[in-house]
């Protein structure tokens, strides 16, 4: 039996839209060029360190107290994103891949940079799919540090050589293997040079073998 570690935005739901189009609204009131291109650069990592990243092509110097303003004010905006998600917003793929991985009798954990993760679950009903949830409220340091990965294999008690990440981020794919563990790559993390397992749909998961 394995432990599979799911990020989540990206992964199990298309949230990474919502931060896009949360972040687009701080650029574009700042006067920043900010495009998909470099919102893939945020993908897996936290929110100020995001932050930071759209600040890069800024002239302006801002202050802690500044960025920690723009940083709620984008989360806020994120979050009524959030408030409108349901269990609709869950692929059928996605609901019966962790459900037939639970039948077979492996863990399931999440592991994800975000702060909003417990609500992500609740409003799409994903919350009793999980043995454990590790995420941006438990660790200090965000992927590419292996930290959130090692944190979910200890909350379900195995060993990170047993674990299988899944993961749509470049950062998230080199946590994983920070970690000593396996990488299966969905996305724009399919066609990264260390991972594991390429999928082009979240199904394959259930083709990995020796699982
Ligand atoms: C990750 C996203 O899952 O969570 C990042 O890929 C995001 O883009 C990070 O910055 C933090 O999210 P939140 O919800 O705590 O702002
Ligand atoms: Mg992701």
């Amino acid at each position: 039996m394995k432990t599979f570690i799911f990020d989540l935005d990206g992964v199990l739901v298309f949230t990474d839209k919502f931060h896009y189009q949360a972040w687009k609204k701080i650029a574009d009131g700042l006067g920043i060029y900010f495009d998909e291109k470099i919102n893939n650069r945020l993908r897996g990592v936290s929110r100020m360190e995001s932050l930071d990243i759209i600040l890069e092509r800024s002239t302006k110097r801002y202050s802690a107290g500044e960025k920690e303003d723009m940083a709620e004010e984008k989360n806020n905006y994120y979050k009524e994103f959030l408030k409108k998600m349901t269990p609709q917003d869950v692929e059928p793929a996605v609901r019966e891949t962790l459900a037939e991985l639970r039948r077979l009798g492996h863990k399931l954990a999440i592991g994800s940079s975000s702060k909003n993760t417990k609500f992500i679950l609740q409003q799409t009903k994903l919350m009793d799919m999980f043995d454990a949830i590790s995420d941006g409220t438990n660790i200090t340091r965000s992927k590419p540090d292996p930290e959130v990965f090692l944190k979910a294999a200890t909350f379900v008690g195995d060993i990170p050589e047993n674990c299988i990440v899944v993961e749509d981020a470049i950062a998230g794919i080199e946590a994983a293997k920070a970690a000593g563990m396996m990488a299966a790559g969905i996305g724009e993390a399919a066609h990264y040079g260390k991972t594991d397992y390429r999928l082009e749909h979240f199904k394959e998961i259930l083709e990995i073998e020796g699982i």
